[in-house]
């Protein structure tokens, strides 16, 4: 596929298909040397409908290849091909292998034209290339639940069994299976806790190491949709225990893995090679509320930056961050812009006064006062009146965000211009650092602990090429301790 990636709004550090619809990540799989990005992908429309799984891959996680669609709907007979997963069946349990090399295999829902969801395997015999249904599909049936789907396959090494994690309308659902093919129920979760405000989709179960002591507790993710912080489709997360049929919670409170409006249904690499060790996870960097009307051509929707997640100990108990992947800084070009030490009591132009790239990688480290609460503000800012705002609150230790200036050709849909806010726990520290990475239309923001703040998209007619921080409402000067913006290379 040819694509100049030079239209309007196009990323240039984050993955986009060359054309057309693109919503959830889906059977993320490494093999030998390649990680498989699959995706929810209508081959004809740039609007949702007519799912295909579409197909890149890459050897960095930051360069991406397009493949040609893996697998097709068959409208006339199991239906479309929602979200799922994939896994490298490495002893041949389902008896797919035919040559020398383990067989990939992907385990989806299929959902029919009457939305009769049930799940389906699909295998791959050269390497993720080709693929081909499996015949006795589905493998597991619906039991009655209008909405059942996104099978996520883990290998649950400590009981050598296949776990399979599933949505079922605001609950998950735990299977077990030797073979990937005949599936068991084991049990539910999600009846008392956590979010539902909408409902329950692209779950993902892990374990991750514990920060300091030895050992590790097991992540489900879970995205919801609508019910996030700041409406329409979010993903939080729950951190415990599994036995092997059924996970128990820690702590019976919502966590979220992201408060800005646009990551949603992300969901972790499998068969990451061990030596590596990292848990890598991809969003999809929208969100259901306006994901049809976003002012793009010819394609429409990309996915986040993919992110490393650990658990870090804060001062509210254990937390997911999720940081991004340290091969991004092989993008940065030239030397960076820095500033040192500089007292901000009106406003301060980062860029020294030369315009600024598009694609821009900034870490900042505020004074972050304790005893006078002071407010302070980020511009990223044109000469025609467009801007993305940030205000920082240390009164309510909140990240507001307002992209109302930034959302040319969709300022009509309400749900993107609505005030977008982020809790800052930052406990008894006395300086905040920030990382942000900002594309040609979208911003993710994370603490400088990894912890993921917020991740949007934004729309302007001409680009943003300034950055001011502005000292806030309360007249206090601010102080800004050092600064670090490095221009970053586009990918395509
Ligand atoms: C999440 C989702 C999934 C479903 C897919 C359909 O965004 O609704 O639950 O499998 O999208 O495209």
């Amino acid at each position: 596929i040819v694509a100049l990636y030079g239209e309007t709004h196009r990323p240039q550090i984050h993955f986009s298909p060359a054309e057309n619809w693109i919503n959830d990540p889906t059977g993320l799989v490494h093999y030998n040397g390649r990680y498989h990005l699959f995706y929810q992908h209508n081959p004809s429309d740039k609007i949702w409908g007519n799912m295909h799984w579409g197909h890149a891959v890459s050897t960095d996680l930051i360069h991406w290849e397009h493949r040609p669609v893996a697998l097709r709907a068959s409208p006339e007979g199991l239906g479309y091909i929602f979200s799922g997963s994939a896994v490298v069946d490495w002893n041949n349990s389902s008896g797919f292998q035919t040559g020398d090399h383990p067989p990939i295999v992907a385990i989806f829902t299929h959902s029919s034209r009457d939305n009769h969801q049930v799940q389906s395997l699909a295998y791959s015999l050269n390497g993720g290339d080709v693929w081909q249904m499996y015949r006795g599909n589905p493998v597991l049936d619906n039991p009655g639940i209008a909405d059942f789907r996104d099978p996520k396959v883990i290998w649950d090494k400590a009981r050598n069994q296949w776990v399979m994690v599933l949505a079922a309308h605001d609950m998950i659902k735990f299977y077990r299976s030797d073979n990937l093919i005949n599936w068991e129920y084991c049990s539910d979760f999600g009846q008392d806790v956590g979010s539902h405000g909408g409902v329950w989709e692209c779950p993902d179960l892990f374990p991750l190491d514990l920060p300091d002591a030895g050992g590790q507790k097991w992540i489900l993710i879970v995205s919801l949709n609508p019910g996030a912080p700041n409406g329409g489709s979010g993903t939080q997360y729950f951190i415990g225990d599994f036995d092997g049929r059924s996970f128990h919670c820690d702590l019976p409170e919502t966590l979220w893995m992201d408060y800005g409006p646009d990551n949603y249904a992300g969901v972790t690499w499998s068969d990451v090679p061990e030596q590596d060790g990292r848990r890598i996870l991809i969003g999809w960097m929208n969100n259901w509320q306006y994901a049809n009307a976003l002012p793009t051509s010819p394609w429409r929707g990309a996915m986040t930056l993919p992110r490393e997640l650990r658990l870090i100990r804060t001062d509210a108990g254990l937390r997911l961050s999720c940081a991004p992947l340290a091969e991004l800084a092989t993008l940065r070009r030239g030397n960076p812009i820095t500033h040192r030490n500089v007292l901000i009591d009106e406003a301060y132009d980062l860029g020294n006064g030369a315009a600024l790239g598009e694609l821009l990688d900034i870490s900042l480290q505020m004074d972050w006062p304790q005893q006078e609460a002071h407010d302070w503000s980020m511009h990223f800012l044109n000469g025609d009146d467009e801007e993305l705002t940030l205000n920082f609150d240390m009164r309510s230790g909140q990240l507001c965000v307002d992209r109302t200036k930034a959302s040319f050709r969709i300022g009509d849909v309400a749900s993107f211009s609505s005030e977008i806010i982020a809790p800052i726990e930052i406990g008894g520290e006395t300086s905040i650092g920030l990382r942000m990475i900002k594309d040609t239309s979208s911003l993710e923001i994370y603490l400088e602990d990894g912890r993921g703040l917020l991740t949007l998209n934004y729309f302007v007619e001409s680009r943003l090429d300034r950055l001011e921080m502005r000292s806030g409402r309360d007249g206090h000067p601010i102080k800004l301790k050092a600064a670090s913006i490095n221009a970053l290379t586009g990918i395509w």
